[in-house]
């Protein structure tokens, strides 16, 4: 873990904070050639302040959907996604979302990348520091004035996680952050990612492909079934971090939830 995972609080980005979610009745289809394609089927989830729950599914079978329409990126075709109680309209920087595929701006150093997000909402001149304070939890601070063409992929997530993390969200939506990391970098970004949730607080919704990720860092996981999605299965897993991966109750989870999957334990 980097020196930045284990450092307090850094001054600007305030904690803890987060937020319920509640996803009631919600289906989601998009028109696809003509046609209807239904992708979320009367799926209902409520997430507590603070959970870190993560969610795995067949692909295509609509979990980043799901993520889109929490962020409020597009609106359910029916049901409702309230935040803290409230109804979800539109994006909100409170809710963050780390996308699947982050594409950094070629023109763009690491530093104005992270900005983005503050200097729409007419908030940089006053809060900059916002930004080397986000920079510093990834670990990035050195690496500021990069572009992304000297950036690893691991660097370009991290870059993409403070983007996130610039704006205090009370919400992480972490969609597969890790998937395309080699597997080094993705045990030192997983136990970050736990140090970051611990210390500040958010609640956190993790989209992931890796049964083991899931329940290394999360206590709740829930199993999608194919499209359109509904809840299939949901597993709690309430041990204490860092967890192993050899440790004997996670291994015996893992083989519930692969063969929920339909996979080979
Ligand atoms: N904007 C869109 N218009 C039409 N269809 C869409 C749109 N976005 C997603 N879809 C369709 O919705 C389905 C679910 O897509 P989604 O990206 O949510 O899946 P996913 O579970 O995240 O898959 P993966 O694990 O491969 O990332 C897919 O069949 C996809 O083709
Ligand atoms: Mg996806």
């Amino acid at each position: 873990m980097s020196i930045a995972a284990l450092a307090p609080a850094e001054p600007g980005i305030s904690g803890p904070i987060s937020m319920a979610i509640d996803v009631h009745a919600v289906s989601h289809r998009f028109s696809l050639t003509g046609s209807q394609l239904p992708v979320i089927e009367t799926l209902d989830l409520s997430i507590a302040p603070g959970d870190f729950v993560a969610l795995l599914g067949p692909s295509g079978c609509g979990k980043s959907t799901l993520l889109r329409l929490i962020a409020g990126l597009e609106r359910p075709t029916s049901g409702s996604i309230l935040a803290d109680g409230r109804p979800i309209t539109r994006p909100d920087p409170s809710r963050g979302l780390v996308f699947q595929d982050p594409t950094l701006f070629p023109w763009a150093s690491v530093w104005k990348y992270v900005a983005t997000g503050l200097e729409a909402r007419g908030r940089l001149r006053e809060e900059h520091e916002r930004v080397d304070s986000a920079l510093a939890l990834v670990g990035l601070e050195a690496f500021a004035d990069a572009y992304p063409h000297q950036l690893s992929g691991g660097m370009a997530q991290r870059a993409s996680l403070a983007r996130a993390l610039v704006n205090d969200p009370a919400l992480l939506l972490l969609d597969e952050p890790l998937g395309k990391l080699d597997s080094l970098t993705r045990l030192t970004l997983q136990a970050e990612l736990v140090g970051l949730w611990q210390r500040n607080g958010f609640t956190a919704l993790l989209v992931t492909h890796d049964v083991e990720e899931a329940l290394l860092l999360s206590s709740r996981v829930i199993v999608l079934s194919d499209r359109p999605a509904h809840i299939k299965a949901e597993f709690r897993f309430d041990k204490p971090y860092p967890r192993h991966r050899d440790d004997p109750d996670l291994v015996t989870l893992r083989r519930s939830i692969l063969a929920t999957l339909g996979l080979p334990t």
